[in-house]
């Protein structure tokens, strides 16, 4: 008698424990060492020479396996079932699919914890008007489907509207501009609805005070809430982010009820990251904290399969500043792949940076290389890196209190 895992699942095995992943619930299942070594020895033997089946010893054992048959995860077989397709074989490399362009570096607030430490003072940036009109058109030619304007503050790039309607013209699937909404005006919305465009803003607090206490700009909230109701009494789609501090992590729930009542859905806040004027110990909030990273995981054979080769979020992702850096993430300010002020974006694309980047999966990170969850749980590697005290790209998660060695949670 054989017993295998069926075939819309695998087994996947860490330092102390393993987990079951089920294509078809969508569960990863956690199993101890016994159960990773049986299900293991199962693959390369008929059951009955791995285990005496008539001594109660073994009893446990087979319980476990009934208990897996009876939830659809494994069976049992007379004969040698012909061996199961690998569940990871080889998915091509990625390739370019969403932008973000940094078309300026000024802007007309001074948030406490801007990551681009944009300002009024600063000026626009140096990449020429011609050069983002030759990217957008070039990053469609490398196969970019979605991409999103933002800076510093987008709408005070003198010829934004231009840049739309390039990447209209180019037919980009997805246009998003990400703007803090205080300089939004009748003439605006009714650009956004032409181009069908997404827009993405910022609240900090359900109140005045506080919103403008973090963006440094006395009478912003009032002009992005007033923006934000003519955006959404025009039907074009919006996306709040919320992104919490010291100075506003009692505004959490605030920040929801607020959504709600503007018929948005509810928003999770993010903690502020340590990067730009957000690299700052004194900004960070004291009792509101990113929640950590805990089961239940969820998987899918695409997102499996995917993990073995790619990063779960930077892959197909580039970020290009207001000085023409080519950045994985706008998180990653200190990893520039190259810059497109003097190479065409296909080279950098290909570049050692750029590509590292990309198949950076979790068989290369400290700790979760070790981890039977490894392939279904998500990874921000800017937030790892710059928590991280030596900066190591492939340190391990900051918010994760798993132990795979021990298989504990602390
Ligand atoms: C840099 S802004 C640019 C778009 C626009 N000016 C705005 O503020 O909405 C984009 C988003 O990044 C967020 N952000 C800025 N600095 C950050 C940091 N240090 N950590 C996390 N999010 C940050 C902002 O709060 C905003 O939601
Ligand atoms: S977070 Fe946005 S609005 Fe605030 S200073 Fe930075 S770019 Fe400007
Ligand atoms: S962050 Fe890493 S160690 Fe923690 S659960 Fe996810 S894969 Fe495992």
């Amino acid at each position: 008698m054989y017993y295998r895992l069926k075939s819309h699942c695998a087994l996947i095995e860490g330092a102390a424990r393993g987990a079951i992943y089920d294509f078809r619930s969508g569960k990863v299942l956690s199993v101890n060492r016994g159960a990773v070594e049986l299900l293991t020895a199962c693959q390369q033997a008929p059951l009955d020479t791995l285990l005496d089946l008539q001594d109660p010893a073994v009893r446990p054992y087979l319980t476990f396996l009934d208990t897996l048959a009876r939830r659809n995860l494994g069976s049992y077989y007379a004969l040698n079932p012909p061996a199961a397709a690998s569940q990871s074989e080889y998915v091509p490399a990625a390739t370019l699919d969403f932008l973000w362009l940094e078309i300026t570096s000024c802007c007309n607030n001074r948030c406490l914890h801007c990551y681009t430490a944009s300002s009024p003072a600063l000026q626009q940036g140096c990449v020429p008007h011609e050069r983002w009109l030759s990217l957008i058109s070039e990053a469609r030619e490398q196969g970019a489907t979605a991409l999103q304007l933002i800076g510093g503050e987008p709408l005070l790039y003198p010829k934004w509207r231009e840049l739309i309607g390039k990447a209209a013209e180019e037919a980009y699937d997805y246009i998003e501009i990400f703007t803090n909404a205080t300089l939004i005006d009748e003439d605006c919305i009714r650009f956004f609805k032409h181009h069908n465009l997404y827009l993405a803003t910022t609240i900090y607090a359900a109140s005045a005070d506080i919103h403008d206490r973090v963006t440094g700009n006395q009478g912003s909230f009032d002009k992005t809430m007033t923006a934000i109701k003519k955006i959404l009494a025009a039907g074009i789609p919006l996306r709040i982010a919320s992104i919490l501090m010291k100075a506003n992590e009692t505004e959490a729930q605030n920040i929801i009820q607020l959504c709600r009542e503007l018929g948005l859905p509810d928003t999770v806040p993010d903690v502020i990251r340590p990067t730009g004027r957000g690299d700052d110990d004194g900004l960070l909030p004291r009792h509101y904290h990113r929640p950590p990273v805990r089961p239940p995981f969820y998987t899918d054979r695409d997102s499996f399969r995917l993990a073995h080769f790619s990063h779960s979020c930077l892959s197909g992702k580039i970020a290009i500043t207001a000085d023409g850096d080519v950045l994985p993430c706008i998180f990653a300010r200190d990893r520039i792949a190259g810059n497109i002020l003097n190479r065409p974006l296909r080279e950098v694309l290909s570049g050692a940076v750029l590509q590292e980047t990309w198949n950076t999966t979790k068989d290369a990170i400290i700790k979760c290389r070790d981890c039977e969850y490894r392939y279904a749980c998500s990874d921000c590697r800017p937030l790892a890196q710059s928590t991280d005290p030596d900066k190591r790209w492939c340190a391990p998660s900051p918010y994760c209190d798993y132990n795979p060695y021990t298989g504990q949670w602390n």
